[in-house]
């Protein structure tokens, strides 16, 4: 076990730790006062290591898709976890990826009020970016995130040989918020993480350290401003256009994926603005491309994705609030109109860009 991060927040500091063979430590430790949300995939996988918890501890495994953190959901969560008689000197210990996370967290800040809690992030994304940050969105109805509250978990375990069952596809996603997080640091971080961009995919001592430097990164923006209000904005690099291309496509693009095309498309709109040049959006598309290769071609539609962009909870009135970089190449907070320029840029970067690669 090494002790990775400490992080402040208004719960105190909490923890991030790096082990191996969790699961297999995490059954041979007591259940008493204990209750388990796990993710069902993980229950499957790793079924053997998990078995003792399974057979005999207080257990909820949930299928990690979004209609599974719907409010809805939660009367079963809950009678769940009072008929297993929970207390509020108990702890619940969360096992899966960022939907078991903000399952999790959400029951943990309402259930009595408040009940201790623990991760294991068994996803890339959740490993190295969602587990820290304090924040859980569920969702209502057709609302995605809209109910939402800050409470982090007590401590958290990483163990990247977890990420060895993962689909590609929840590996790029992962890494796609770690493209924007060194993004966010400057250009060369950037560089740093793209040169080893395939050893990501293949050397796990890479993979650890850039899921560490993530979270370093991520650590001083949430320390700085953890309830979201002035500077943890830039977090949201890739996330407005993300959120409309999740949106417009009917959640056919994964968050990781549809942020990194975000990334790529808020570049290409920054040069059309003319605050960045092109070599600028050069020397990250490649990246960006690689990266989302394999949903170029997923159907967006206009209509919907201007739509979208426009119900973004950051916009201020009739204008757009988009993360841009700006003339240093850091992206930044920028309130534009919602002219034909801009949505001239947008169908240019669909139409031409994106269906190029
Ligand atoms: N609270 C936050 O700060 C925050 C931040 C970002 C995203 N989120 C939320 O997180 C969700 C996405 O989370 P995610 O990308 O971590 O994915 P996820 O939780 O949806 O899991 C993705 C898939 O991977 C499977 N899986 C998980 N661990 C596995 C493993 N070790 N091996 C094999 N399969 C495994 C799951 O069963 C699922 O099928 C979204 O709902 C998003 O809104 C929350
Ligand atoms: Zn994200």
């Amino acid at each position: 076990v090494s002790e990775a991060l400490v992080i402040q927040s208004h719960r105190g500091p909490y923890s991030v730790r790096f082990s191996q063979g969790t699961l297999r430590q995490l059954a041979d430790e007591s259940f008493e006062k204990r209750h388990f949300i796990i993710d069902a995939n993980v229950a499957t996988i790793y079924r053997e290591d998990l078995e003792p918890i399974l057979r005999t501890a207080s257990t909820l495994v949930i299928e990690a898709t979004e209609p599974a953190k719907t409010l809805d959901r939660f009367t079963g969560y809950v009678e769940t976890l009072v008929s297993q008689s929970v207390r509020r000197d108990h702890l619940i210990v969360a096992i899966g990826g960022g939907i078991i996370q903000d399952i999790t967290a959400f029951l943990a800040t309402t259930l009595l009020r408040g009940v201790p809690w623990e991760f294991y992030p068994t996803t890339l994304l959740a490993q190295a970016d969602s587990c820290i940050g304090s924040k859980s969105s569920i969702n209502v109805g057709s609302a995605k995130n809209i109910l939402g509250t800050y409470c982090p978990p007590g401590r958290i375990t990483i163990d990247p040989e977890l990420l060895q069952t993962l689909a590609e596809v929840d590996v790029c996603s992962g890494i796609g918020e770690m493209l924007k997080v060194h993004a966010i640091a400057g250009p060369s971080h950037f560089d740093e993480i793209a040169a080893v961009y395939e050893q990501l995919l293949s050397d796990r001592n890479i993979l650890r350290h850039f899921i560490n430097r993530s979270l370093e990164i991520k650590k001083a923006i949430i320390e700085a401003d953890e309830f979201d209000t002035g500077v943890r904005n830039v977090m949201n690099y890739g996330h407005s256009f993300g959120h409309a291309i999740e949106a417009a496509s009917d959640f056919a693009v994964p968050h990781g994926i549809a942020v990194t095309i975000g990334m790529d498309l808020a570049n290409h709109v920054a040069v059309q603005l003319g605050r960045v040049s092109r070599d600028y959006f050069n020397r990250m598309h490649s990246t960006l491309m690689t990266n989302s290769r394999g949903f170029h071609s997923v159907e967006i539609p206009q209509d919907r994705f201007f739509a979208a962009l426009g119900k973004d909870k950051k916009n201020v009135g009739a204008q757009l609030s988009l993360i841009l970089p700006d003339a240093a190449g850091v992206p930044q907070r920028t309130v534009i109109d919602n002219t034909q320029v801009f949505r001239g840029a947008c169908v240019n970067y669909f139409f031409e860009v994106l269906k190029d690669g």
